[in-house]
C-alpha cells in the first residue's frame, strides 16, 4: 500500500465537488493512509461532517472554536501530525483566502500554521469554467505555486450548472495517483524517460494478425513510477488494454515497423531507453490487402515472413547510447535458464543493463519476479506488484545514470 503510515489532513471546502471527496477519503484510507478530515461550514452544506467521519473513521473538525483538543489548538495539532494537507475540492473563494495568508476558520488557519518545510500543501481546484479561467483565479494558482503550494490540475468535461469546460475537481484516482506521486523520491528530475509497452500486432489480412500475450503492465507501471520519481516520459505503446498513466505523453501504434519509427523519432530526445515491449520477431512477408477466404477442399493459405527490426539493439547501438548520453534498459521474457538465457542477451543486445523475468509466469499478472544483470553482476527483485517492482528499478536505473555535467 502506497500510503501506508501516511497521515493525511483531508481538506474540504464549499463546492458540488465534495461529493468526490467522500470516494477520495476511501482511497487514502484503502491504501493506508491515516486520514484526518477537516472541513469548512461551507462544505458541510454540501456533505455532512457524519459521512466524512464514517468513512475516515475519525472525527471531524469543522471550527476552530472545536474544544475537543486539551489544549484548544487543533489547527496546531493536526498540521504537526500530518505528512501532508490535500484540500479537496479547493474552491476559488479558498485560494483566494490562502494567497493571503487569511486565517479564519479552522482550515485556513491549519494551512497557514503548518510548517512549510515539512507538511507539503496540495490543492485539488474544483469551480465553474468562467470562474477557473478568470484572471483572478489564474493569478491566485501562479502566487499560491510560487509560496510552494503544489496546485494540481483540473479535469474537463461537464458541469455541475450545466456547462462544459476546465475546472471540474480531477477524480478521486487521479487525485490519489498525484499524493502518491508527491511522496516518492524525485530520483529522475530533468530526466527524459522513453518506455516502449505492450505487444506488436502483425498484420496477415485486414482482419487477422499476429500477436502475443503481453499486456503492457509492467511497462505502463514503469511509466508511472518514472513519472513519479519527476521524469519527462513518452511510453510507445503496442495495442493493450490499459488507460493512462497520468502526466505521460503516450504514442499508439501497432506494429513492429510503427513501434520502430516511433521509438527511433523519441531517442534522440531522451536520456533513458527502457524497452519493455513484447516485439514480435517476424512479421508476414506481405500482408494482404482483402481478407483471406477459405476456399474449402483442406486448401491451406501459405505464410511467408520476413524479421522485424531489433528496435532496441539498434537504438543501443546509435552514437548517443554507445556515448553513455543515452542509458538503454533491456527486458528478456525468457521460459528456462533465466540467468544464463539473460546474461547472453546483454551481451547480444549491447546494453548496460537488462531484466530478466519468466515470460509465462508474468504475461496479464499484476505481479512478477525480477532478475537484473549488469556488467558488475546480478540483483534479483522476489515477488512483487509490477508497482512495486517497477519503483524499485526506476531507483536501480537512476544509480546507473550518469551525473549531469560530470563526464
Ligand atoms: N526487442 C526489441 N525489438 C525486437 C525484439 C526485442 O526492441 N524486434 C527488445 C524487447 O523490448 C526487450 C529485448 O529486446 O527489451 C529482448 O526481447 P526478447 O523478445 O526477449 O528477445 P529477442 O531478441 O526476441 O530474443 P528471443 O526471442 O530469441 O529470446
Amino acid at each position: 500500500m502506497d500510503l501506508n503510515g501516511k497521515h493525511i489532513v483531508l481538506g474540504l471546502t464549499g463546492g458540488v465537488a465534495c461529493y468526490k471527496a467522500a470516494y477520495l477519503c476511501r482511497l487514502l484510507v484503502k491504501e493506508g493512509a491515516e486520514v484526518q478530515v477537516v472541513m469548512t461550514e461551507a462544505a458541510a452544506q454540501f456533505i455532512t461532517p457524519v459521512t466524512m467521519q464514517a468513512l475516515s473513521n475519525r472525527t471531524v473538525y469543522v471550527s476552530q472554536w472545536d474544544a475537543r483538543e486539551p489544549n484548544n489548538m487543533a489547527h496546531i495539532n493536526l498540521s504537526r501530525e500530518a505528512d501532508a494537507i490535500l484540500v479537496a475540492p479547493a474552491s476559488a473563494d479558498f485560494m483566494a483566502k490562502l494567497l493571503h495568508g487569511r486565517a479564519d476558520d479552522l482550515l485556513s488557519l491549519m494551512c497557514l500554521a503548518r510548517p512549510v518545510e515539512r507538511v507539503a500543501l496540495l490543492l485539488a481546484p474544483a469551480m465553474n469554467r468562467e470562474m477557473w479561467a478568470h484572471p483572478a483565479t489564474q493569478r491566485n494558482v501562479t502566487q499560491l505555486r510560487a509560496d510552494g503550494a503544489q496546485v494540481l490540475g483540473v479535469g474537463e468535461g461537464d458541469q455541475a450548472c450545466g456547462e462544459t469546460g476546465d475546472g471540474r475537481m480531477l477524480e478521486p484516482e487521479e487525485l490519489l495517483q498525484d499524493l502518491i506521486a508527491h511522496f516518492q523520491p524525485q530520483v529522475l528530475t530533468g530526466r527524459r524517460v522513453l518506455i516502449s509497452a505492450g505487444p506488436t500486432f502483425e498484420a496477415i489480412d485486414p482482419v487477422r494478425g499476429i500477436t502475443n500475450l503481453s499486456s503492457g503492465k509492467m511497462g505502463f507501471a514503469l511509466a508511472r513510477a518514472a513519472r513519479d520519481a519527476g521524469a519527462q516520459v513518452t511510453l510507445v505503446a503496442g495495442p493493450v488494454n490499459l488507460g493512462g498513466p497520468r502526466g505521460v505523453r503516450r504514442i499508439n501504434v501497432r506494429s513492429a515497423l510503427d513501434m520502430d519509427a516511433a521509438c527511433r523519432a523519441q531517442a534522440d530526445q531522451a536520456d533513458v531507453f527502457i524497452a519493455t515491449a513484447a516485439v514480435a520477431d517476424w512479421r508476414p512477408a506481405s500482408a494482404k490487402t482483402q481478407k483471406i477466404k477459405k476456399h474449402g477442399g483442406g486448401q491451406l493459405p501459405s505464410l511467408s515472413f520476413v524479421e522485424n527490426p531489433d528496435i532496441l539493439a539498434a537504438i543501443a547501438a546509435s552514437e548517443r547510447a554507445r556515448s553513455g548520453a543515452l542509458y538503454c534498459v533491456g527486458f528478456a521474457a525468457e521460459s528456462q535458464d533465466l540467468e544464463a538465457q539473460a546474461t547472453a542477451k546483454r551481451l547480444r543486445k549491447g546494453v548496460p543493463l537488462l531484466v530478466g523475468n519468466i515470460g509465462p509466469a508474468t504475461f496479464g499478472q499484476d505481479d512478477n519476479a525480477l532478475l537484473l544483470i549488469d556488467a558488475q553482476g546480478t540483483l534479483e527483485m522476489p515477488r512483487n506488484s509490477k508497482q512495486a517492482l517497477a519503483r524499485m528499478l526506476v531507483a536501480e536505473i537512476a544509480k546507473r545514470l550518469p551525473v549531469p555535467g560530470v563526464a
